[in-house]
């Protein structure tokens, strides 16, 4: 794991005049990714355990390069779990401080300009990583299920998207990946993805069409202003559906474009009543309550082989909601009984919900881990030192204890030994040969500590002293034995 992030150097972003859009504060300068894949300067030095250095002008933010970017030929999706083993959480943290800078250096080594990426952390995970402050909207990821339509949410710590033109270099990086985290954490999916046709699904119609474009993606995508400190961020939601083509393919091309809502060959929206209330374009192009329309990014691939295929869904957002409308509008029936009809030949086998922060949120943290191992030394060091101390505490009182002399009647205490009884003169019992009263009373040949046989004492007195009731205090001259019969009578008022 050390040996792999040896090889990253660390990094800091800085601005570039590439840049892609305005700050999403305002006062924050946002920064395209792309920007700094050949400017870096180093200002973060692991060796030095400075994590993160009190910025003092406001830090620009960087956005994820996978993010905004388009489609390519070939995508690498892969899905991890944590382990319980708190101890790992800094290698993580650090392993995603240096990914981008990875990522860049095999874009120039390959000199593959159109290689990007994403990474993405759940909600439980964000707790075990990066502690209490927490983007807003990030949560487990919104199971439904009704009837046989169902989107099950399944275990996703982290997710990680490669895309580029080449599907050697995404196994590459793949490969690099699970190189570090294949030890640290479990890998749950490793799905190869593919640009299929004209960006078509699977399905056979294209997939994309009515995305965002342009300047439009940063806004649908990216977090601004109404979260600051995790402006630049994205929340992300993963589905991989397994598509059930041989029913598909019975449906005619007509009722294909039924239930999408466009033509199938050249992409063309229905519209009006054309556009069926059970089309998925109309599940899913909903509005809110302005009118204004619910978007989101998707940047969905297909996958598969001869045995399975399907298509692997993945949409980026600033508000979190959004996806969690569509899907709703899709699997739950509406108040006219209409649901989504292209769920009746594909089926979510995976779900989850994750957030992608900023690139320069994540670089925050190089030399995290160092500083973390720092205070585990020291953290044992301490304990070490007050187990230490306390163990001589223990010692010293059992010193003192050893060292107090046992008094003689302590040693050999003087035991009652009770009368022996009358013989009986029978020729059996006259036989057996029975321990003396001495030597059945004897003390237990073992020594027992001056304590021991102190806390055995005031027992025995304890013991020994009858209980008194209770009595009122009285002066010491009306106590009864003070006085003689003739007193007592004299006394006596009557
Ligand atoms: C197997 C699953 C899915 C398939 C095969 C699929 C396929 C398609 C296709 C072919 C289109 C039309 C072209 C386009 O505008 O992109 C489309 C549109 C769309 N899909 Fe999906 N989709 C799937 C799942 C989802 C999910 C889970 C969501 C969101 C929760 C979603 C949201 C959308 C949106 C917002 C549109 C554009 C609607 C509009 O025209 O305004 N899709 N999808």
């Amino acid at each position: 794991m050390h040996d792999e992030l040896e090889n990253s150097q660390p990094e800091a972003p800085v601005e570039s005049s590439k840049e892609a859009g305005a700050g999403a504060s305002g006062e924050t300068p946002i920064v395209n990714a792309e920007a700094v894949n050949s400017t870096e300067t180093t200002t973060n030095n692991p060796a030095e355990g400075s994590a993160t250095p009190p910025p003092t002008q406001p830090e620009p933010v960087v956005l994820q390069n996978g993010i905004l970017a388009d489609s390519t030929a070939f995508g690498y999706y892969l899905t991890y779990c944590l382990s319980d083993d708190e101890l790992i959480y800094p290698l993580i943290v650090e392993m995603l401080a240096r990914f981008h800078n990875m990522i860049d250096e095999c874009a120039r080594t390959f000199n593959v300009p159109s290689l990007t990426a994403v990474v993405a952390v759940g909600s439980e995970a964000w707790d075990k990583l990066y502690g209490e402050a927490k983007p807003a909207a990030l949560k487990a990821f919104p199971e439904m299920k009704q009837a046989d339509r169902v989107a099950p949410a399944t275990p996703c710590d982290l997710f990680f998207q490669i895309r580029s033109d080449r599907h050697d270099i995404n196994f590459n990086v793949a490969r690099r990946i699970q190189a570090i985290l294949g030890e640290i954490a479990q890998l749950q999916e490793a799905v190869p993805t593919f640009r299929y046709l004209e960006s078509r699904d699977l399905t056979g119609f294209v997939d994309g069409t009515e995305n965002p474009e342009g300047e439009h993606r940063h806004k649908v995508a990216i977090v601004g202003p109404e979260d600051a400190d995790f402006a630049g961020g994205s929340y992300v939601h993963i589905q991989r559906y397994i598509h059930d083509l041989p029913s598909w393919n019975q449906q005619s091309v007509e009722q294909q474009e039924q239930i999408i809502g466009r033509t199938k060959t050249d992409n063309i929206e229905f519209k009006g009543d054309k556009k069926l209330p059970t089309s998925h374009i109309k599940r899913a192009g909903i509005k809110d309550e302005e009118g204004k329309a619910v978007e989101i990014l998707r940047q969905s691939m297909p996958y598969g082989d001869l045995n399975e295929q399907g298509l692997y869904f993945v949409s980026y957002c600033r508000f979190a909601d959004n996806f969690t409308r569509m899907l709703a509008s899709m699997i739950y029936q509406n108040a006219e009984g209409h649901h989504d009809h292209l769920m009746g030949f594909t089926q979510a086998v995976t779900g989850a919900a994750l957030f992608a922060p900023a690139r320069s949120f994540l670089t925050r943290y190089v030399g995290f881990a160092a500083k973390a191992e720092q205070l585990r030394i020291e953290h044992e060091a301490a304990e070490a030192a007050r187990l230490a101390a306390e163990l001589a505490e223990q010692n010293s009182t059992r010193a003192e204890l050893a060292y107090t002399p046992l008094s003689d009647e302590l040693l050999e205490p003087e035991i009652d030994i009770p009368e022996p009884a009358e013989p009986q003169s029978t020729e059996s019992n006259a036989a057996q040969v029975l321990p003396t009263p001495l030597e059945q009373a004897k003390p237990p040949a073992k020594r027992y500590s001056a304590g021991f046989y102190q806390a055995m004492i005031e027992d025995a007195e304890a013991e020994t002293k009858p209980e008194q009731p209770a009595e009122p205090k009285k002066p010491l001259n009306a106590l009864p034995w003070s006085l003689t019969d003739a007193g007592k009578q004299k006394k006596d008022p009557q």
